[in-house]
């Protein structure tokens, strides 16, 4: 085992209870490795041989297997990753980084040693989704995968909005419950979701996959005002990242989205992840579960352990790494079309409303609803507005003017109001 954080601990917990469940042969752990022999994890690891350099595991002769949960898309994990496939070793990985950043030429090694690297665990910590993609749903033409994906940020969301808690607060405590990854700007980036829905995609769509390729937007800039306001139009806002495909290429984006309180996503709260896949000749496939967290993410590293005893390995990606289809493109926010909320802290005085929605006007935006409430003593009104479809174009030109005219007291949220059922 190299990297022994949340993950790492909780796996050690499984392993210690593995009579209890239903393996089909024996888990030895022979040697351990990570940045801090003395932290306190809960379980004893004096008993296993001790490696300050998880490289060292990666060619002993007398291991098996290598689960990696060292993390990050490069440095020490990709390195131990390499080393093991190189010696024919199998490699169990967290890693979604790793994958979504290098998966092509990690796969391409797997396979030339006919190596396993089985990674459930880094896609929506304990639901099957990438053995049910990857395997189970073979015989389905995807046309969508979407879903939340990152566990801190739908954490968040769902606290702010049951709370009304400022999101440090409730950040704070997603770090707590050891949602967060150890930087947890990955996670409020959005781009933790960004490499699990990149994974997602190259297995479902058979293509190769390209990080810079995705479309990414984080919930760092999202007001509790947006949150309440939403709720006040009977919509939730949720981190949903969607792969799918279009002009015959298969697109990623990750962004914050209104979903309607009646949307399958809206019901889905707090840690918990769900994935929607969408295809011929099935229709659709949700999945719900725990998607962050020490046991859920150990459950889902031991399911792989447990596939090392079923046969030979199989590309990593589904399909070999040589035959996947040219790369995953960018979605084009130049040509989204779409309805639109726009929240914002306007500035409270005579003109101001009519200057906002002059430019949307003058923009070509249609407004279907609107909220302001009142700024109090704070000077700034908050506003929401929900528009009528247009092109997104349309209101970033409206809303670039309102910036030049120094209405608003913070910079608005545009965020895309998801129409489909
Ligand atoms: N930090 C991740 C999340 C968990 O919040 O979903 C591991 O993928």
């Amino acid at each position: 085992m190299a990297g022994l954080g949340t993950v790492g601990g909780g796996l050690l917990k499984l392993i210690e209870r593995q009579a209890e469940l239903r393996l089909p042969g024996k888990l030895e752990v022979v040697a351990v490795s990570a940045r801090n022999k003395n932290r306190n994890r809960g379980v004893d690891i004096s008993k296993f041989r001790w490696a300050d350099d998880p490289m060292e595991l990666a060619t002993a002769p007398d291991i098996d297997v290598i689960v990696e949960l060292i993390g990050g898309s490069d440095g020490p994990a990709k390195r131990t990753v390499e080393a093991a496939l190189r010696s024919g070793k199998s490699v169990v990985s967290a890693n979604k980084a790793l994958i979504a950043e290098h998966g092509i030429e990690i796969a391409a090694l797997a396979e030339k040693h006919e190596a396993h690297l089985l990674f459930e665990a880094a896609v929506a910590g304990a639901i099957p989704i990438v053995r049910a993609v990857k395997n189970s749903l073979s015989g389905v033409i995807v046309s969508r995968v979407s879903g939340i994906l990152n566990g801190t940020c739908n954490y968040i969301l769902s606290e702010m909005l049951r709370t009304g808690a400022a999101y440090e607060t409730v950040l704070a405590e997603a770090q707590r419950l050891g949602y967060a990854e150890s930087d947890p700007f990955l996670d409020v980036s959005g781009g933790d979701a960004a490499h699990k829905v990149l994974i997602l995609a190259a297995i479902a769509f058979g293509a190769q996959p390209a990080f810079d390729q995705v479309q990414v937007e984080g919930i760092d800039k999202i007001e509790a005002m947006d949150i309440t306001l939403a709720n006040k139009f009977d919509y939730r806002i949720k981190l949903v990242a969607e792969a799918f495909r279009a002009n015959g290429s298969a697109r990623c984006r990750v962004a914050p989205v209104l979903v309607s309180k009646e949307h399958p996503l809206a019901q889905v709260n707090g840690p918990l992840n769900a994935v929607v896949v969408e295809g011929e000749p099935v229709g659709r496939l949700t999945f719900t579960g725990p998607g962050a967290g020490s046991g859920p993410t150990a459950a889902a590293v031991m399911g792989d352990l447990a596939r090392l005893f079923e046969g030979p390995a199989t590309p990593p990606l589904g399909k070999p790494s040589r035959d996947l289809a040219p790369i995953i493109t960018k979605a084009d926010s130049a040509t989204d079309q779409g309805s639109f909320f726009i929240g914002a802290k306007l500035a409270d005085k005579p003109g101001m409303f009519a200057a906002l929605t002059e430019e949307l006007a003058e923009a070509g935006v249609s407004i279907d609803k609107l909220i302001q409430e009142s700024a109090g003593d704070t000077g700034a009104a908050p506003v929401a507005i929900m528009t009528h479809p247009c092109p997104r174009a349309a209101v970033e030109r409206a809303l670039s003017r309102v910036a030049e005219l120094k209405i608003t007291a913070d910079e608005p949220r545009l965020l895309r109001i998801e129409t489909r059922a």
